[in-house]
């Protein structure tokens, strides 16, 4: 599960430089409770140099607390966070070599665009020279080149939101930590600045630490996701990695959409991670043990997960010559569609079956398939393979 992407060297090759393979942030078994909230519990974590990582979990999962704590707004209760190596306990945000973008991203009204993204420079007392260059280069970042004399208040949201960006990229930080910055924006705006964030952060290869609650934004920009619940990482991971490995129930249903199908585990190997569940009305299920570090025990109650677009579905009629119907490595259930709902790539239906409760299952809607009339009401088949079978233990 430790996601590090830093390397060892080998004996006697070049020297690396002298922090190669330090990771820019660590938090070693970090506590933070405010009275009796334990807001984050026994942290453990390493931030590799020049990723791009989120934090994504539920709503007062511990997310905000963490990057606090990196910049140094908070302090841990027990624990220790170090910054490139160093123990960071005592020294305060402005002397931590981190800068933060928060969602309320409080321009200065006073002040034009130029002397908000300057503000950082003029307190460390930057030449004039200095500042003007550094801050047409941080606003070139954030493709705003030539608003330097323009007030915050004529700029849309945004373009606002791209002015803290460049205030906080002003000072070169080895960390930008980024409180959950696009939430204020609306959805096609947001879309677009995910894009922009994730090119912006291989342009300037800065260290990038992102909190948001939204899926399919940490999918979409990240190097690795860092999923948090009750204060706790539940999986750390790459976006493919996580939808397709999730390791338990909770990272299942947090990151995109499952079928969960309950029953007993009735034979596992731990050599393979091969597991056999026997479902509680009767469906035998061979598939994948996703945690590497689970001990199951044979007998034991699980969910064996299966992605919606791992479905087939197909008109009764129509499965009978089909061979690999009653191939071996696959799943056959039948069922009524009760619901279809047209989401323009993809149609999802929704599917009743004795044996393995509701089904949820999703086609693309580009295929124009010889199938592609089936609607509520008709009656199914529906095959996967083995292989999207996701044996949860936890
Ligand atoms: N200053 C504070 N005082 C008391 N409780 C706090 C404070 N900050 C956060 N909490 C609590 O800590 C938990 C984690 O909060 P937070 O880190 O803001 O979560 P997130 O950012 O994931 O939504 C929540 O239960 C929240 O109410
Ligand atoms: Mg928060």
């Amino acid at each position: 599960m430790a996601a590090s992407t830093a390397a060892a060297s080998p004996v006697g090759a070049t020297p690396a430089p002298a922090d190669a393979g330090i990771p820019d942030v660590r938090i070693d078994r970090v506590t933070k409770r405010f009275g009796d909230v334990v807001a984050v519990d026994a942290l453990d974590l390493s931030v590799a140099r020049g990723a791009f990582y989120s934090f994504l979990g539920p709503s007062g999962c511990g997310k905000t607390t963490t990057l606090r704590m990196i910049a140094g707004f908070e302090q841990p209760t027990s624990g220790e966070i170090y910054l490139a190596g160093e123990p960071v306990a005592g020294v305060p945000p402005y002397h931590r070599n981190v800068n933060t973008v928060f969602q309320h991203y409080a321009l200065f009204p006073h002040m034009d665009v130029a002397r908000n993204v300057g503000y950082g420079l003029r307190q460390k007392h930057a030449s004039k020279a200095d500042e003007t260059r550094r801050v047409g280069e941080a606003l070139e970042l954030v493709r705003l080149g030539g608003y330097e004399r323009r007030r915050t208040w004529e700029l849309s949201g945004g373009q606002q939101q791209r002015v803290a960006l460049a205030r906080a990229l002003v000072n070169h930080p080895t960390v930008l930590l980024l409180d959950e910055p696009l939430g204020a924006l609306d959805l096609k705006l947001r879309k677009e600045m995910q894009l922009e964030l994730k090119a912006l952060q291989r342009e300037v290869g800065i260290t990038f630490v992102y909190v948001t609650h939204d899926q399919e934004e940490a999918l979409t920009m990240s190097d690795v996701i860092v999923v948090m619940q009750h204060g706790r990482v539940q999986q750390q991971g790459g976006p493919a990695e996580l939808y397709e490995r999730p390791v338990n129930r909770f990272v299942a249903n947090f990151i995109g959409v499952s079928n969960s199908v309950e029953g007993k585990l009735i034979e596992h190997d731990t050599a393979t991670g091969r597991g056999v569940v026997a479902s509680d009305r009767g469906l035998r299920l061979t598939g994948v043990i996703t945690d590497p570090n689970a001990s199951p025990t044979t007998g034991q109650q699980v969910i064996v997960a299966v992605r919606p677009e791992r479905l087939r579905v197909e008109p009764v009629g129509n499965t009978g010559a089909d061979a690999s119907a009653s191939d071996a490595g696959w799943t056959r259930v039948e069922g009524r569609i009760h619901q279809g709902t047209y989401l323009g790539e993809q149609t999802e239906f929704r599917i009743t079956t004795e044996i393995a409760g509701e089904l949820i299952a999703r086609r693309q809607n580009a295929s124009g398939g010889g199938a592609s009339g089936i609607g509520p009401g008709d009656a199914v088949v529906v095959r996967w393979e083995d292989s999207a079978n996701l044996i949860l233990i936890a």
